[in-house]
């Protein structure tokens, strides 16, 4: 089975969390892609969606689902996204997509967050997969210099604008031993807007896309 079909399998098996009469909040990527597909056989029997990026709001409206503002949402029953790494303790690190920062609020006000991906997304420790971090502008190399103190090897993602106007360091050379000190620790330094450790807000299920079937773990 190819990586792509794991991903469709672990995406389509995410439509069972979906509640009729509801707004779902809904990630980026191409496994997402695959659950927007799937929510799609379902437009007429929620009320809609609330979206982490441009690209997901495009294909959800083209299936005919109503994209909301979260301002005017208070509370979303789940939030489905994929992830690029994901340990055991449910931590993720995301935004090789570069929408990270949508994905971090919208997934704040959900209730469950169901995470998606094949199965080569489950590891034991963070930091394979280069960490994103989305900073102003300005602020990129002086973010740059104090990620290098912190023993990290931060990379430029040149010509990536983020939908928030941003850009992106990808930060290489990091075995992240505790997700949520180094996250609360990256959210300190000024001019971050956000960093790609998905760890006091983790997943509270991962359907795993394998070959001989779908995992679900919580
Ligand atoms: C988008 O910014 C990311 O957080 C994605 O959710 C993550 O990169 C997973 O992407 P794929 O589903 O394309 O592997």
């Amino acid at each position: 089975m190819s990586q792509d079909a794991l991903k469709k399998a672990a995406g389509w098996a995410a439509l069972d969390y979906v509640e009729k009469g509801s707004i779902v909040g809904v990630g980026t990527g191409s496994t997402v892609n695959h659950f927007i597909d799937a929510l799609g056989t379902m437009a007429s029997q929620i009320k809609g969606a609330v979206s982490s990026s441009e690209a997901s709001t495009e294909r959800l409206k083209a299936l005919g689902i109503e994209v909301f503002d979260l301002n005017s949402v208070s509370e979303l029953s789940v939030y489905v996204d994929g992830a690029d790494e994901i340990n055991h303790k449910m931590e993720m690190i995301k935004g090789g997509g570069a929408a990270l920062t949508r994905e971090k609020i919208v997934a704040s006000v959900a209730k469950k967050f169901i995470c998606i991906a094949d199965g080569s997304k489950l590891v034991d420790t963070l930091g394979e997969f280069p960490l994103p971090i989305e900073v102003i502008p300005m602020a990129r190399s002086a973010v740059a210099r104090q990620i290098v103190n912190m023993g990290g090897d931060p990379v430029y993602r040149e010509g990536c604008v983020t939908d928030n106007g941003c850009q992106i360091l990808d930060v290489y050379s990091w075995k992240i031993a505790d997700a949520k000190a180094l996250e609360q620790q990256l959210n300190n330094l000024v001019g971050v807007v956000t960093n790609g450790l998905f760890a006091h807000r983790g997943a509270d299920v991962l359907l795993l896309g394998h070959a001989d079937g779908v995992k679900t773990i919580t």
